[in-house]
């Protein structure tokens, strides 16, 4: 078992922030909080013993070059549990991840067992040149295996939660090649939990789900429309337990959030539209991650995880039938909560019934996001480019 700290108890911002703020914050807005057994128990520490692997949200790191220990030390002390991280030193500063656990252990006496930690295996195509973590010149199982090494050195630990493929070789091959050493770690007591990510045909997960011994127990994916919101994927990674976590959430979606419904829904729930989206994903049992830079923002975003949206209806159905994909909710209106319904995506002919401001609001609203979103689609393309291995 590794740690980087003794097993002394948390100080009080340990462990509840978030969850407690949660339930009072919640309670006042009126929103009913469920706590999710994984996550908190009615006092909002993190239940004994509970699969750390279920829990609601992730904290992402990339992007975050040196600000990256000061982040991680932030979004833990707000109440994230689950860190997502990868053994690329392009976008990630792995090491000081690491430092910031170390950090935590010594200041808050935070045990390693209390933290679900997440990394990923870069293919030699997603490095930058200068900074590969691994000889490159090695055979490919012996670069997943240095990987791994340099994971668990930068971390501080003796134990991944959870070891994720960055993206799928170009071969089935080679795919069972970086998944057999993957399956070694775990057997040796390295890994915990394997997954992959930037997979978005069904047909080639379906068939590297197939082939290998240890199945994945996690799908990181974009969640765009691009992709038809991976419904099929999500469909399938419901059915098999397989957790469905959503990177460039709100950064690939301004348009969903602009839209007079989800606002309307978000002022009745006193939440924001971004609040709205990420508890949608969370009740329809996926696990989006985060990787605000903003107290306010990650104190939202763990209070989405508390919300329950409102109507009685089952999220998991709901998810399982496809939820952004293409006419996904369309033959499911009846069944819908008002705040799926506010969601929905049917087409601009849902809201022309709107008066005529109205309408021409939604003309504002779809050209302002469509503007944002070519912005942002452009200010993060170099993400795409360099890594050079998401569709
Ligand atoms: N597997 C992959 O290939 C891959 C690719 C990309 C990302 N990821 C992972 O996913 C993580 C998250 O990345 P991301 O691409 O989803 O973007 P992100 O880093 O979470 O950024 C999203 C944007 O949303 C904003 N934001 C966050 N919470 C908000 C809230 N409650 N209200 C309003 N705005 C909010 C942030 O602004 P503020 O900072 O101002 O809050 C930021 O501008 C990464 O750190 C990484 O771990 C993985």
């Amino acid at each position: 078992m590794g740690s980087f700290g003794g097993h002394v108890r948390p100080p009080s911002h340990v462990g509840t922030g978030p969850w407690l703020a949660a339930a009072a914050g919640a309670s006042a807005m009126g929103v009913a909080c469920r706590s999710h057994g994984v996550t908190a128990d009615g006092h909002g520490q993190l239940v004994e013993g509970a699969d750390l692997s279920q829990l609601p949200f992730l904290y992402g790191t990339a992007w975050k070059e040196q600000q990256t220990t000061e982040l991680v030390v932030q979004a833990i002390r707000a109440g994230f549990r689950g860190i997502d991280t990868a053994c690329q030193p392009k976008h990630y500063q792995e090491d000081l991840v690491g430092k910031a656990l170390q950090r935590l252990s010594v200041e808050d006496n935070l045990p390693r067992e209390k933290l679900w930690l997440q990394t990923k295996f870069t293919a030699l195509r997603g490095q930058d040149p200068r900074r590969i973590p691994y000889d490159p010149k090695a055979p490919l199982a012996t670069q997943v295996e240095q990987s791994i090494q340099r994971s668990l050195q930068n971390l501080g630990t003796s134990y991944l939660d959870s070891l994720v493929m960055h993206s799928p070789m170009p071969t089935l091959e080679e795919n069972l090649e970086v998944w057999g050493v993957f399956e070694r770690a775990l057997q040796a007591g390295q890994v915990r939990q394997l997954g992959i990510s930037n997979c978005y045909d069904p047909r080639a997960f379906q068939m590297i789900y197939e082939a290998v011994r240890i199945k994945p127990k996690v799908l990181q994916n974009r969640f765009y429309a691009d992709s038809g919101y991976d419904r099929e994927l999500r469909a399938f990674c419901l059915e098999k337990g397989i957790k469905y976590q959503t990177f460039w959430t709100l950064t690939a979606n301004p348009h969903v959030l602009v839209l007079p419904p989800i606002r309307k829904a978000a002022e009745r729930l006193k939440a924001s539209p971004a609040q709205v989206l990420f508890a949608w994903l969370i009740r329809s049992g996926h696990q989006p991650l985060t990787g605000t830079r903003s107290l306010e923002h990650m104190k939202q975003d763990l209070e989405a995880a508390q919300m329950v949206l409102t109507g009685g209806s089952s999220y998991s159905s709901l998810s399982s039938r496809g939820f952004f994909g293409s006419g996904g909710l369309a033959a499911h209106q009846d069944a819908l909560p008002p705040e799926v319904k506010a969601l929905h995506i049917k087409g601009f002919s849902n809201f022309i019934v709107f008066s005529g401001s109205n309408l021409l609001f939604c003309i504002f609203a779809v050209t302002l996001a469509s503007a944002r979103f070519a912005f942002l689609g452009r200010s993060r393309s170099p993400y795409d480019e360099v890594l050079g291995e998401a569709p």
